[in-house]
């Protein structure tokens, strides 16, 4: 029965196809420890219920009532049993204590050299990402390199987040007023989904993001760019667009280098047009995602503080045209 039960979960399991937020195909160490303990706990748990199940199922049937039987003996206590049954899950519990203590020392471990350091800062309901040694700034979309550790700095700047990939790293929380770290090294090149574990408000269902690990040189490729100032408007559309951020506010959250908008309430968006995605991972960034979130972002994430007057199907149009050239 538990057998079944167990092979069953395990097809149901296997037909879920496409995983990208398992947490079962773990490519950073710090992934790969938090699984291995994960499999002894679950498969100790598995051999337990088994066996106090199996016992329970043998006593119920041989030891059932037959017609003609009298009262049983009557017994109270089996002092043997009974500390055996104490001592046995307390070694279990020990066993599980000594495989966990030093994986909890080794996820605190501290920068090597040649670090990329990175503060991630949590909002409602969006990742904020910086780079201070490389005087990069970005949204919701990380960048990483390859086969390099990584120190991630979390903090938040109204409620707790909590940043979470599950291919890269179990959860840690981002606590307003505190800092916590981690260290990791990506193993493999990808793009890992994420997202925020802690519930945070309306929208925190809507709150996830992307982790692209590439190679050295891509990532420094794309470092490169992120430190230049906006491309400049490539056609009269797009620059009708730059004219609209200004006239109708986006400037007053929005940082675009190379133009007056300087605001840092919403998400930075000088190469906005080069993300994968837009709205904090909930819409792909084409044209088609740009218009849809312009045209009623409260209609794509409910609750959202992006404050944006009525537009016109052209001005739309032009932001759109604009969005999409910041590369
Ligand atoms: Cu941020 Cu949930």
């Amino acid at each position: 029965m538990a057998l079944l039960l167990v092979v069953s979960a395990l097809l149901l399991a296997a037909a879920c196809g496409a995983t990208p937020q398992t947490m079962l195909e773990p490519t950073t160490r710090s992934a790969r420890d938090s699984l291995d303990l994960l499999k002894f706990v679950f498969w100790s748990a598995v051999g337990v219920f088994v066996l106090v199940e199996g016992v329970l199922v043998y006593v119920l049937i041989r030891y059932r009532r037959r017609s003609g039987d009298g009262l049983p003996r009557q017994t109270h206590g089996h002092t043997r049993l009974e500390i055996a049954w104490s001592i046995a899950p307390a070694i279990l519990v020990v066993v599980i204590a000594l495989l966990t203590v030093p994986r909890i020392f080794a996820l605190a471990q501290g920068a090597e050299a040649d670090t990329v350091k990175v503060r991630a800062t949590g909002h409602q309901w969006w990742f904020e990402f910086v780079y201070p040694e490389l005087g990069v700034v970005t949204a919701n979309e990380l960048h990483l390199p390859v086969d390099r550790s990584v120190e991630i700095q979390l903090e938040s700047d109204d409620v707790i987040h909590s940043f979470w990939v599950p291919k890269l790293r179990g959860k840690l929380d981002m606590v307003p007023g505190r800092v916590n770290k981690f260290v990791i090294t990506p193993e493999a090149t990808g793009t890992f989904l994420g997202q925020c574990a802690e519930f945070c408000g309306i929208a925190h269902a809507l709150m996830k993001f992307t982790v692209v690990v590439e190679s050295e040189a891509a990532f420094a490729a794309w470092v490169d760019n992120e430190r230049t100032a906006r491309a400049p408007p490539a056609s009269a559309k797009a620059q009708a667009g730059e004219a609209l951020s200004a006239s109708k506010g986006c400037v007053a959250c929005h940082t675009i280098r190379g133009t007056e908008a300087a605001g840092v309430i919403g998400p930075e968006l000088t190469h906005v047009g080069s993300r994968n995605h837009i709205a904090s991972g909930i819409l792909p960034n084409t044209r088609e995602g740009l218009s849809t979130w312009l045209s009623g972002p409260q209609d794509v994430k409910p609750g959202n503080f992006m404050v944006i007057p009525e537009l016109s199907d052209d001005e739309v149009e032009s932001l759109v045209t604009y969005l999409v050239g910041l590369k």
